[in-house]
């Protein structure tokens, strides 16, 4: 495929499975709620905040991160973000997403879980309502805090439990295993709630093993260093677990030298179930059709190929076998 089939890229029906809200937040709307709350950002102005977005490693981003949601305070700025995200996935043909947000990075600054859970919910109804998207939203807990913590926040989220499909692990992961957050993640379980986890983005293989044997994910955030472990590899193949894969951010994270050395083509081609997903496009220079478009140009990728994501990323969803059915019959018009 060529620059010329971005066109087929953006038409093909694909869902969203790994997206952080609070990545959303473009330097202009971070700019826009800091003078609308009144407060002083450490930058002159949106290029001066923009040139900063250089990263080492995962750390590096995270400081920023962090810090840039520091401007999320009232019901409408998390309606704002969520809404500005949706428009962005309408332009390049999402038809479904499962947007991630990070409660305790807002409730350590005393915003209420009602402000959040209000503000982002609202626009997710009107991206179904206004844009014809669907969604289905994941409370993350933070791995770099407690695993008391996270009960907390579990505690905290419950008055909201109808709204949430699952919940994740992200944040820092090394030094972070997930057999740090076993006994929140088994209350979890018990609330009938999804599980996914970030691992093996920065972290190694074994941090795999751990999500899915004691944390039970149903599918990995990342998981590019599975490679490392053949017995893993071919575990993730036999049991077709959905990897919710992030080209644009491993290269600028330095997961990855460059998007010419990404493995994503290669597990996909061993029979994978690998997904492209954006993670914090505000800040890593693209959203969903971007990615798709880095991996086809560093790597090439076939109209099949393309077609097998995208099947995949619906596959790999928590919509049902009945609202997944359209979009793969879609699918199979194109191909
Ligand atoms: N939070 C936001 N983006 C993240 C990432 N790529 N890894 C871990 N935590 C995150
Ligand atoms: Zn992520």
């Amino acid at each position: 495929m060529s620059d010329a089939d971005t066109g087929f890229l953006r038409t093909l029906p694909k869902a969203e499975l790994h997206l952080h809200l609070e990545g959303t937040l473009e330097p202009e709307l971070m700019f826009q709620l800091a003078e609308r709350n009144g407060l002083e950002l450490p930058y002159s102005d949106v290029d001066a905040l923009r040139s900063a977005y250089e990263f080492g490693n995962l750390q590096d981003f995270l400081d920023l991160y962090y810090q840039g949601a520091g401007v999320l305070q009232t019901e409408q700025d998390f309606y704002d973000l969520t809404w500005a995200y949706l428009e962005r996935c309408a332009a390049d043909g999402v038809v479904h997403v499962e947007p991630f947000f990070d409660p305790q990075t807002h409730t350590a600054r005393s915003i209420p879980m009602s402000t959040q859970f209000k503000g982002i919910t609202r626009a997710l109804n009107d991206g179904q309502e206004k844009l014809g998207i669907s969604s289905r939203l994941i409370l993350c807990f933070l791995r770099h805090l407690s695993e008391e913590d996270a009960f907390t926040t579990l505690q905290q989220a419950m008055p909201w439990r109808k709204h949430l499909v699952a919940v994740g692990l992200d944040s820092g992961e090394k030094g972070n295993p997930p057999e740090k957050f076993q006994r929140v993640f088994d209350e979890v379980h018990r609330l009938g709630l999804g599980i996914v986890a970030h691992a093996g983005e920065e972290g190694p293989a074994d941090y795999i093993w751990q999500a899915l044997n004691l944390l039970k994910v149903q599918r990995v955030d990342h998981g590019v260093r599975c490679v490392e472990d053949p017995a893993l590899v071919q575990k993730l193949i036999d049991e077709q677990i959905p990897l919710t894969v992030c080209p644009l951010s491993n290269t600028r994270l330095k997961v990855f030298g460059d998007m010419a050395e990404h493995n994503i083509m290669q597990l996909l081609e061993q029979g994978m179930c690998v997904t492209i997903n954006s993670d914090d496009p505000a800040y890593f220079g693209g959203y969903l059709l971007q990615n798709y478009i880095a991996v086809r140009d560093a790597l090439g990728m076939t109209e099949a190929q393309a077609i097998q994501l995208a099947r995949n990323s619906i596959n790999a969803s928590f919509l049902s076998e009945a609202e997944k059915a359209p979009h793969l019959e879609a699918l199979e018009q194109l191909a």
